[in-house]
């Protein structure tokens, strides 16, 4: 059986940037935890090739980004919070995805905000964007404030516990589409 292409995708635009190492961590849980490598992409990556106004128009590394996202066994989204939900970047990226290519894919879904006010905006603003491209959004989702993202610090126990269980779910998700295919 082939090794599952897992992309992670954050809709950070400058780096460092604490959303981008929310999903690193999140890669990081799928590593040590299941032996799932992932391959972790974000705007900047896309450059600025990613504002066009189709897709036929596209920077080459834009449509890079756009096309492993399409091509990915599951995904971890990350992003920051601008006023109260995603960067519009950050959508327009999936404006450009294929309907139909993110169906039944786990979608592990992560965001930081400045302040803990906007926490929902995984449930609220993520989950039903993913709900409309049809794909399987782990129930764990994982969000953090700026201050609970210290470098070189370790995670508070809430967000890593939150990290185990959200992976250990993408994880299993991941095996039965496996055998289901195989
Ligand atoms: C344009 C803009 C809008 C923002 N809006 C919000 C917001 O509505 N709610 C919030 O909690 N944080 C908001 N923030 C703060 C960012 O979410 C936060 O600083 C970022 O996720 C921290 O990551 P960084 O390491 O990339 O700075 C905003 C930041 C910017 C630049």
């Amino acid at each position: 059986m082939t090794t599952p292409h897992i992309v992670g995708f954050c809709g950070n635009s400058w780096r460092p940037a604490k959303s981008r190492a929310l999903v690193e961590a999140v890669g990081a849980g799928l590593r040590e935890r299941h032996g799932v490598a992932v391959d972790i992409m974000d705007l900047v990556d896309a450059g600025p090739g990613i504002a066009a106004f189709t897709r036929d128009t596209l920077g080459d590394a834009a449509r890079g980004v756009v096309e492993a996202i399409e091509r990915a066994d599951g995904l971890v989204i990350g992003t920051p919070v601008f006023q109260g939900s995603y960067p519009g970047l950050f959508k327009h990226v999936f404006d450009l995805i294929e309907v139909g290519a993110l169906r039944n894919r786990p979608v592990l879904l992560t965001a930081v905000g400045g302040g803990l006010r906007h926490s929902l905006v995984v449930e609220h603003q993520l989950r039903p964007l993913f709900g409309f491209f049809e794909a399987c959004t782990i129930s764990t989702a994982i969000y953090a404030s700026a201050a609970e993202m210290t470098d070189g610090e370790p995670l508070p126990p809430a967000i890593a516990g939150r990290i185990a269980n959200a992976v250990d779910q993408f994880a299993a998700h991941l095996a039965g589409r496996r055998a289901d295919a195989a």
